[in-house]
């Protein structure tokens, strides 16, 4: 697990999109994961202005988001489908065809899953899924308890998360109380996997994520088993971590020798 920790929220998009910028030059066809949520919308922003001011294509990049309300049509103001298309795709040249995002209407929710696992192995996997990271400590709409092993499927959200979420709605009547998110197992077949966190109010999940034990009472902490985790924090949301300093040390000898950015 790589731990970057940055100065701002701005430095840390910015060093996000940066990752993801060189995925995609790299490998102009790239598989990216999407999340949604306030976390990642810094990231997005500069991936647009990438695109805008330096030619970053996204015409061949396939993406797969992570999860979906159930019960929300995609034109729903507070569906995922409508949120990433107001906050990425719509300023960036992707491909319609090339987005995917789990259907919160389907009808038969474990065909239209299993279908949904079936295209991102057609597609020929993750190269890079973004993650932001729930106060308890959830991946997509993983709460706590749900199995390292699982598969996207219909969840029941947490009490907790039904409140956070509470705050885009008229009402916390309005907060759907399912989703259909991608499995830990799932997330965890991702080449690279980059979690962002930011703000106080993240530093207990983050620190029980990277340096507590791995449980499914912290579904991120099913990462610390991944061989390629890169991990973005702010100072406020890096606060409780032990072993900050040392973290902040090995980036600055990864400069030392060259690896900054890769
Ligand atoms: C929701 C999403 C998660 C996201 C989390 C935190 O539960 N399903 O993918 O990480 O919210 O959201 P925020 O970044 O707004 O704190």
């Amino acid at each position: 697990m790589r731990i970057r920790i940055a100065s701002s929220y701005f430095e840390m998009s910015n060093a996000a999109a940066k990752l993801i910028a060189v995925q995609v030059r790299r490998k102009p066809d790239s598989v990216v994961g999407l999340a949604t949520g306030s976390t990642p919308l810094g990231t997005y922003r500069e991936l647009a202005r990438m695109h805008r001011d330096e030619g970053l294509d996204f015409a061949e990049v396939r993406t797969f988001n992570l999860d979906e309300y159930y019960g929300l049509a995609p034109d729903h103001p507070q569906s995922y489908r409508y949120f990433m298309n107001e906050n990425f795709l719509r300023h960036v040249n992707i491909n319609p065809k090339n987005v995917h995002i789990p259907n919160g209407l389907a009808k038969d929710i474990e065909a239209s899953c299993v279908e949904y696992e079936a295209s991102i192995r057609d597609a020929g996997g993750i190269d890079v899924q973004l993650l932001g990271i729930g106060r308890d400590g959830h991946i997509g709409f993983n709460e706590p308890g749900s199995s390292l092993g699982s598969r996207t499927r219909l969840k029941t959200l947490a009490q907790e998360t039904i409140s956070d979420n509470a705050r885009f709605f008229k009402s916390l009547d309005e907060v759907p109380r399912f989703a259909i998110t991608m499995g830990v197992g799932t997330i965890f077949e991702a080449r690279h996997i980059v979690l962002l966190a930011s703000g106080v109010e993240k530093s207990d999940a983050v620190k029980l994520a990277i340096e507590g034990p791995v449980t499914t009472e912290i579904t991120a902490s099913a990462l610390q088993l991944h061989p390629r985790v890169t991990v973005f924090l702010d100072e406020a949301a890096a606060e409780k971590l032990k072993r900050k300093d040392y973290y902040k040390y090995v980036e600055s000898m990864r400069q030392v020798v060259g690896q900054g950015d890769v």
